[in-house]
């Protein structure tokens, strides 16, 4: 996983530097190589205190920030908040003082490293919303000083690093790529998903100037079983947004055909898993009342917002975008039908909705599409609760929810029970037992020997 020491001094020794450059890029590395920098963790949210943690498994001294109190006194308490990070390995690294956490930005001036791991929302015209970089960018600037190495992790639109922060950091008067260095290495971290964490992702890493780019590489490949370095920030950047639009295409076309076999009479679902039996030119994916988290919903549009200044149509995200943004209504319409074949009208009527989390197994409800269609059945006079497993609250569009427990007697006085998220956790032949009448929109109870005149797939 490691580079050797001579690697990477190799690779810097090669490069055309200044003297009084080369010396402080050699220091810098040498300091990497020896794992003896101080690495300061700028956010620590789902990205954040995950890398924070390999960090300081490996040996690395880490301070994280966070403007939130709450999240840092937990760190320091060794009282973990975060699904992908064991809570062992977080209270042992702050009991030996390798992991801490602050909100004082003046302790940004101690650290040798300095990854950022910041919100990147959309505002209400779906457009990118830098407010967390540039705050953060701006903080870094106040306290930068020569030999810092400084990576962005966030996901944004290509430009980023070098035409925002860049700038911003350079308006004291110290120049990126000589006095200090920056990078952008985009966060493919999975939530949930338990063959590939942070430690064996390939990882991207892309800087603007070569120095910066040797010493982001070494840095990440303390820890990461592969690093691709790329020539250029941008490129580094694009690349993560194209990986998050190219799932979202992909969900898209599959929900496109839902929608064409919901009106053919065929199952989308015998389709599909018929169609991913070839073994090339064919990749899994699969429907889904709609997309939701952080990224999918989000990212493709910052890529479609940095196009239009190059008056460029980027009509592939347009388009996926307008089709998942559809899948509520689609789903919620679904419902209304079942309900009415049944004699049954949705106002009035009791709904269950199974899983609020925008994914199966995680307990991250944001951007969920669990808040659209408990909304729309809400407003057409439907009386709703929901269970899930790992959201005991959840905040819908203008409504808190509690989770109900999963009983035969509520499924049993549920007229219609909407399985949204396919958390491993249910006991699907338990639901489908005891409901009258299932809308299933992800197979969860595939494979299940269960009375499937109950079970209506999406
Ligand atoms: N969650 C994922 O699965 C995932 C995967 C890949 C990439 N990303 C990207 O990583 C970035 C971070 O996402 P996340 O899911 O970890 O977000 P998060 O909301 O879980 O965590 C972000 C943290 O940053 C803190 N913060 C915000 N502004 C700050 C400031 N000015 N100073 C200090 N702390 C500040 C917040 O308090 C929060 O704790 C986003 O760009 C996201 O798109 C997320």
């Amino acid at each position: 996983m490691a580079e050797t020491r001579s690697e990477g001094m190799d690779e810097i020794g090669g490069l055309d530097l200044e003297p009084e450059v080369a010396a402080r890029v050699a220091a810098l590395m040498a300091g990497i190589q020896a794992q003896s920098v101080r690495v300061g963790v700028i956010g620590l949210g789902y990205v954040g205190l995950p890398f924070a943690v390999e960090k300081g498994k490996v040996g690395f001294s880490v301070l994280g920030f966070d403007r939130q109190q709450a999240r840092v006194d937990r760190v320091n308490q060794g009282r973990n908040y975060i699904g992908d990070v064991a809570d062992a390995e977080l209270a042992a690294l702050v009991a030996a003082g390798r992991l801490r956490a602050t909100t004082d930005i003046a302790q940004l001036a101690d650290m040798d490293v300095l990854v950022i791991a910041v919100p990147t929302p959309l505002n209400k015209n779906l457009n990118p919303d830098l407010r967390h970089i540039e705050a953060v960018t701006r903080d870094i600037a106040r306290h930068l000083r020569p030999g810092q190495l400084i990576s962005l992790e966030s996901t944004t639109y290509p430009g980023t690093t070098d035409e925002i922060m860049q700038p911003l950091l350079e308006a004291a008067g110290l120049r990126a790529g000589t006095d200090f260095f920056l990078a952008y290495s985009p966060e493919r971290v999975d939530p949930g998903n338990q063959r590939y964490s942070t430690c064996n992702t390939n990882k991207v890493v892309g800087a603007s100037h070569p120095a910066s780019l040797a010493l982001a590489t070494a840095f990440y490949r303390r820890t990461i079983q592969h690093v691709v370095p790329v020539g250029s920030a941008a490129a580094a950047e694009l690349c993560k947004v194209f990986e998050n639009t190219f799932r979202a295409v992909n969900i898209a076309l599959v929900n496109e055909l839902t929608l064409l076999c919901d009106r053919m009479g065929l199952n989308v679902w015998e389709v599909l898993e018929a169609a991913f039996t070839k073994p090339f030119g064919i990749m899994p994916f699969y429907p889904g009342p709609g997309v939701g988290g952080h990224c999918i919903p989000l990212d493709p549009h910052y890529l479609e917002w940095k196009a239009r200044e190059f008056n460029f149509n980027t009509r592939f995200i347009a388009l996926a975008g307008e089709i998942n943004r559809r899948m509520p209504e689609f789903v919620m319409d679904k419902a209304m039908r079942l309900l009415s074949d049944r004699g049954l009208g949705l106002r009035g009527s009791q709904v269950l909705a199974l899983g609020v989390a925008y994914k199966k197994d995680v307990d991250d409800p944001r951007e969920s599409p669990a808040a659209e269609i408990i909304e729309l059945l809400v407003q057409r006079g439907a009386r709703l609760a929901y269970h899930d497993p790992l959201v005991p609250r959840f905040q819908g569009r203008g409504r808190e929810l509690e989770s109900v427990p999963l009983s035969a007697e509520a499924l049993a006085a549920a007229d219609l029970v909407l399985i949204l998220t396919d958390h491993s956790a249910v006991d699907y032949g338990f639901v489908v037992r005891h409901a009258r009448l299932v809308l299933d929109t992800r197979f969860a109870t595939r494979g299940l020997d269960c009375d499937r005149a109950k079970v209506v797939l999406l």
